[in-house]
């Protein structure tokens, strides 16, 4: 597929996503063999891998949605996280398995698997498609990742810049004459 203009370079292919992307399903069905967790899509970025995700999985599953953003005050783990969109699902007592499209500093997930751990999930999974870890700020480590990438300005599959290019196929660096 021919790559958008404002894209520097395609960092992940949708083949190497949908490889990278089947592998974690399979790794996942034999996690959550004979359970049935609730999967939760944190939006918006995890929309594309989320869906695929599930799909290629075979367990029985439920999923939710949820919707956070976690507020920076001096130091970011400090500040607090925003629910602008719950969970409908009564999750004590489940399992969880959170997807995530990227982790970067680590504070949203960090504040986020706390706020979950506090309702008695049986057990609480976070796999994400992306983690920079080079960035981190709080000790913050998913169970699952599909990609480990270098400290890129990243765009696609889900990832945007001021909301836009999320629906691109593909993972893409962003040219820094867009943002600079
Ligand atoms: C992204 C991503 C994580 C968070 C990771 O979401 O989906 O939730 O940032 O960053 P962190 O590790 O530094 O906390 P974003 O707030 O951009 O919202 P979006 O998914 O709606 O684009």
């Amino acid at each position: 597929m021919e790559k958008h203009a404002d894209v520097e370079y395609v960092m992940l292919s949708e083949e190497q996503i949908a490889t990278g992307v089947k592998a974690m399903a399979e790794r996942l069905d034999k996690l959550y063999d004979g359970r049935t967790p609730v999967v939760v899509c944190v939006l918006k970025g995890s929309v594309m891998f989320f869906a695929d995700l599930i799909r290629n999985m075979k367990t029985t599953l439920t999923i939710d949605f949820m919707s956070v953003s976690s507020y920076g005050s001096g130091t970011k783990s400090s500040g607090e996280l925003k629910i602008s969109k719950d969970l409908s699902t009564n999750i004590e007592g489940r399992d969880v398995l959170i997807v995530e499209d990227i982790i970067d500093s680590g504070n949203t997930l960090y504040k986020l698997k706390k706020l979950l751990n506090e309702r008695k999930p049986a057990s609480l999974n976070i796999v994400t498609l992306l983690d920079k870890p080079e960035r981190r700020e709080v000790p913050m480590e998913p169970e699952y990742t599909c990609f480990v990438i270098e400290d890129e300005f990243v765009i696609g599959y889900g990832l945007d810049y001021d909301e836009r290019y999320r629906n691109l196929p593909y993972v893409g660096v962003l040219k820094r004459s867009v943002y600079e």
